[in-house]
């Protein structure tokens, strides 16, 4: 067992209901929650793709927050690494936080690399799968490498970052996302309409 996985010892405490439901704050803001789930290779366009849809809904006068990978690190999560233990941790918290937000009625933007199929799964299971919109952002490996926009990968390559993503640790892709961007032929101003696009045929927005 790993020092992370989460018995629930507490048999003892009730959930409480609460006098103002989900729906109730859903009519207040006038549009549905969702979580919106990014997952791709560091340098994939995650973040870009996360924060336009973040402003643009923002404009709407839509309800979002956005969680980051590399923020959530700095603060809930500056205890995790990348073994693989501790990704699953990193995605099972961030799936939990991101479910208590959903029941807010805000649109929930999860920005993670995480890269394996499984996690994502329970974060799927965590979230519900109707509230749930999993988007890959696809870009070749060969692509997030030339960009590389933090130095991570040319780090990577010299050895210095152990169980890097893409280099010396797996990237799943998914199997059946519900929208795929292309970030190396598709500009991020098209697939964020596409993705609006795709939240008003859910009758989400
Ligand atoms: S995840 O795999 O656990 O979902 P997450 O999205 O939280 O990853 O964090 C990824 C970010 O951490 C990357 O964008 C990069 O800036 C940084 N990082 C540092 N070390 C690694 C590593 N070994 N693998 C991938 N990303 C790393």
């Amino acid at each position: 067992m790993n020092g992370y996985s989460v018995k629930n010892e507490m048999t003892n405490v009730p959930w409480q209901l609460a006098s103002v439901s989900k729906s109730d704050r859903e009519t207040l803001n006038g549009h549905r929650g969702a979580v919106i789930w990014f997952t791709g290779l560091s340098g994939s366009g995650k973040s870009t793709l996360s924060n336009a849809l973040d402003k643009r809904l923002y404009d709407l006068g839509i309800r979002t927050f956005l969680l980051d990978g590399d923020n959530i690190r700095q603060g809930l999560n500056k205890d995790l690494g990348f073994s693989n233990t501790e990704r699953t941790e990193n995605i099972r918290r961030v799936a939990e936080v991101a479910k208590l937000l959903l029941e807010t009625g805000m649109i929930v933007i999860v920005a993670f690399i995480s890269p394996y199929q499984r996690d994502r799964q329970l974060a799927q299971e965590v979230i519900g799968m109707e509230n749930f919109l999993e988007i890959f952002v696809q870009c070749s490996l060969e692509e997030c490498e030339r960009r590389d926009p933090k130095g991570l990968y040319i780090k990577a390559r010299r050895g210095e970052i152990p169980h890097f993503t893409g280099i010396t640790d797996p990237y799943e892709s998914p199997e059946n996302p519900e929208i795929i961007v292309r970030t190396e032929e598709e500009r991020a101003e098209v697939a964020t309409e596409r993705i609006l696009g795709e939240l008003r045929d859910r009758n989400l927005i």
